[in-house]
């Protein structure tokens, strides 16, 4: 059984993956507004791979006998100055969320909850990956920025990300 701590903590992150989806969504709106096809479907790709995140600590609390709570989820930014200031907060952003997981891996270890820890552990990975790969879209948007034309091209490349959900565990 989960901890009334841990339990609530998770509860806390289904709601700050949630918030994720919903910046992130805000962050796709933002961008089809401003004709920057490419960005606003790399942001709906990030926000559909958010919910996966939330449905996954979902399924484990329930998994676990635990009661998942569901929360007010926050209002997003709606406005950003340019393309580079919504790849900035999006890096910001995930190194919050690195802190997020850290935080409720340290209390799986003191409560010894093997299991939460384990389950954790794709979400360690995760955070790697999503910081990687923020710090590329700061990189590259900061360059396109610097050349007439280069925002459309590095545009046209952000068009081609596709979402593919994780398959579904076997059980
Ligand atoms: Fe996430
Ligand atoms: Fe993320």
């Amino acid at each position: 059984m989960l901890s009334e701590q841990m339990l609530n903590m998770l509860n806390e992150q289904i709601n700050a993956e949630l918030y994720s989806a919903y910046m992130y969504q805000a962050m796709s709106a933002w961008a089809a507004d401003q004709d920057l096809k490419g960005l606003s479907n790399w942001m709906d790709c990030q926000a559909q791979e958010e919910v996966t995140h939330a449905r996954m600590i979902y399924e484990y609390v329930q998994e676990r006998g635990g009661r998942v709570l569901l929360a007010a989820i926050d209002g997003p930014p709606t406005d950003w100055d340019d393309a580079v200031a919504v790849a900035e907060n999006v890096l910001e952003h995930e190194q919050k969320v690195t802190g997020l997981i850290n935080g409720l891996v340290d209390q799986a270890i003191e409560e010894k909850d093997h299991a939460t820890r384990s389950f954790l552990d794709w979400f360690v990975d995760e955070q790697v990956e999503e910081e990687d790969s923020a710090n590329d879209l700061v990189a590259t948007l900061r360059l396109a920025s610097q050349s007439p034309g280069g925002m459309l091209m590095i545009d046209r490349e952000l068009a081609a990300r596709t979402y593919t959900p994780p398959a579904p565990e076997e059980d």
